[in-house]
Parts: C-alpha cells; sequence; structure tokens
C-alpha cells in the first residue's frame, strides 16, 4: 500500500490545497492530511478547528484522512506513519526554492521522498494569508474555498 502524507498548517484549508490533495489521493493508495502547527506562526484557527475543517472538506472522498501531526520532524512522523513520501503543491518557482532544501534534508533524514505536484493555475495565487485577509477587508472568496470553510471565516 502506497501511503503518503500532505503536511500543512491548513489555517484555513483552500480549493488549492484541495486540487493538489484529490490528485494525490488519484495517484497513492492512502493520503494523509496532516494539519500541524508551527509555534513560530500566528493561526486565525485553533488546531481543533482547521482539523474539522480539513475533515469536513474530505468527509465524502475515500483514501483521504485527516489527522493532527505532533510537534516532532515531519521525515519521523512519516516514517512512523509508514509514509513513503511527502507531496506537496507548487504555485511556483518560488515555493521551489522554498521547498527543495525541506525535500532533501526530509530524505537524508529518514528517506521519505518528496513528490512535488504543479497546481492548477488558476489556485497558482491562492494562500491562506490572501484568503483571510481578502475576506476581512469585506471581498468574495467563496469561489477559493470549501462551503464549511467559508462559513467558518464568516462565522
Ligand atoms: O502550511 P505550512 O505552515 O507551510 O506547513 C509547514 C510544514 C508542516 C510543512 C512545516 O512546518 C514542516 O515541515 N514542519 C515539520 C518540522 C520539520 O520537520 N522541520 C524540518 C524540515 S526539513
Amino acid at each position: 500500500m502506497r501511503r503518503v502524507v500532505c503536511p500543512g498548517s491548513f489555517d484555513p484549508i483552500h480549493n488549492g490545497h484541495l486540487e493538489v490533495i484529490t490528485r494525490a489521493a488519484a495517484l497513492f493508495d492512502e493520503v494523509i492530511v496532516a494539519v500541524s502547527t508551527n509555534y513560530s506562526k500566528k493561526y486565525r484557527f485553533s488546531l481543533e478547528e482547521r482539523l474539522a475543517m480539513a475533515k469536513e472538506t474530505f468527509a465524502s472522498l475515500s483514501g483521504i484522512i485527516v489527522e493532527p501531526m505532533d510537534d516532532g520532524l515531519l521525515a519521523e512522523y512519516c516514517h512512523r506513519r509508514g509514509a513513503s513520501a511527502i507531496v506537496k503543491g507548487l504555485r511556483s518557482a518560488l515555493d521551489y526554492e522554498y521547498e527543495a532544501p525541506m525535500a532533501v534534508m526530509n530524505r537524508q533524514l529518514s528517506s521519505v521522498e518528496t513528490v512535488f505536484l504543479l497546481g492548477e493555475a488558476r489556485y497558482a495565487h491562492l494562500s491562506s494569508t490572501m484568503i483571510k485577509e481578502v475576506m476581512q477587508l469585506g471581498g468574495d472568496v467563496s469561489g477559493y474555498v470549501p462551503r464549511g470553510v467559508l462559513r467558518e471565516l464568516k462565522s
């Protein structure tokens, strides 16, 4: 069984994440969406809220499970969970520059590979940060987030 991990803060999960994760699910037997907490980041949503939104998003899709990722190394988490690869979406060359050293380090730490999927061009500008800002300033983000996330952003 080919199990992979899609890690991220998902604060909140948006349609760019959704697109990459569903494509990963078509390629591999099982995708673990690992919701992480990076203590140097300031989150809008708690871990429980980020998990709940991701779980609701993927509830009807088989082969995708959502769980919290502990505070340690991603490479060790993948090893413990029996995942042979990490899947990350790339929006641009900037993402590649940021991700490439981490991919090498993760492989050196525990032989876990990183598979990059190029995100759809229509989501290339999307980030959770931008969605939160547009929402806060009264813009319409309904085309960019799953329905449950829109509900939480409005509440
Ligand atoms: O959505 P984010 O916040 O950019 O996700 C970041 C994530 C979870 C991928 C990153 O924080 C991470 O890799 N955390 C694990 C810590 C770790 O293993 N650090 C060494 C990386 S080489």
